[in-house]
């Protein structure tokens, strides 16, 4: 047991709003000494993790997130483990619990993505060490707090920006809301009739936007949504363990493309963001993300820099 309170990222607001700034910040400072790979080495942080193992658990696929946190974790001296659901016996239903009990012996952290948040909660309450959310259905925040730190690199700040989320109200729009409620944004989700955010999640990102000087709309018309937007941000239509709905969901979503039409009604210097697998011609054309407005690789970039701010911060 530590003596000082263990501290999980289950949802962006797992962080006071000014934890939120400095993750940024730290963030920021992470990227600048990171010019190249081959500059980490000389980090100022590049032991801080040192005699410390994570175990980065998935039980649904990932490129950006696993790959950055497992380069994430050595970057910082310390040791990943890195999991799939299947390698475990997690995956022949063993408990969460037993599991969160069993590796707390082992390991300083859990990273996990997974399906129900519930699991990533039982974790967190079972276990004795700090859990971080890597996906579950309903919350993304590591994509969030990297998108945060990729719009300020961009645009120079957060609070007064208009953020239009076109599409799912899902796991990303849902984690949007609230970072960009509690760093003053006007978030705007424009969703197909029948997909909305969760109402409970909206009614939390008014509630800590009332604090940041910021707003939430939430609206079924894509081109009230998209007018005067400085980010416009998609997500895939049908998430993983969705596939099965992709079909009847491209038919409903296609007013919601991201494409040069969302565009024109944005600001001139709008930029594009997608937090990637993308699906070209389906929730955004190729014009949208291959041109220049569009930041999605240096957003994938910053997975990895906002993942180790993260980690120094719940971790040391
Ligand atoms: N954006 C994101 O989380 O990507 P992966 O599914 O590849 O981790
Ligand atoms: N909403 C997507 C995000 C992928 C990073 C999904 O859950 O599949």
């Amino acid at each position: 047991m530590t003596d000082t309170p263990i501290r999980h990222f289950l949802t962006v607001d797992d962080l006071q709003p000014e934890e939120l700034l400095a993750v940024l910040d730290l963030a920021d400072d992470l990227k600048a000494e990171r010019p190249t790979p081959a500059s980490r080495a000389s980090s100022t942080w590049g032991d801080v993790l040192h005699g410390k193992s994570v175990a980065l658990i998935f039980e649904k696929p990932s490129t950006r997130t696993r790959v950055s946190f497992e380069v994430g974790v050595r970057e910082l001296g310390g040791h990943p483990v890195v999991l799939t659901g299947q390698q475990l016996q997690l995956g022949r239903g063993e408990t969460v619990a037993d599991t969160a009990r069993v590796l707390s012996r082992y390991v300083h952290a859990i990273v996990l993505r997974t399906f129900g948040q519930d699991r990533l909660e039982d974790l967190a309450e079972a276990g004795d060490i700090p859990i971080i959310n890597a996906l579950s259905d309903l919350t993304h925040p590591c994509q969030a707090v990297a998108d945060l730190q990729t719009i300020r690199e961009y645009k120079g700040t957060l609070a007064g920006l208009k953020l239009t989320y076109l599409g799912d109200g899902n796991n990303m729009a849902h984690s949007l809301l609230k970072a960009g409620a509690m760093t003053g944004m006007h978030v705007v989700i424009g969703h197909p009739e029948g997909y909305a955010p969760n109402g409970q999640i909206v009614d939390e990102a008014r509630t800590l936007a009332e604090f940041s000087g910021g707003a939430i709309t939430v609206t079924t018309d894509p081109e009230t949504a998209c007018v005067d937007a400085d980010v416009l941000y998609t997500d895939v239509w049908a998430s993983m363990g969705q596939e099965s709905e992709s079909t009847e969901r491209a038919a409903l979503f296609r007013p919601y493309q991201l494409n040069s039409g969302a565009m024109a009604l944005a600001r001139p210097d709008a930029i594009v963001m997608h937090c990637l697998p993308a699906h070209r011609g389906e929730e955004i054309s190729a014009q949208a993300i291959d041109g220049d407005a569009s930041v999605v690789f240096s957003q994938a970039e910053n997975r990895l820099h906002a993942q180790k701010a993260l980690l120094i911060t719940l971790l040391t």
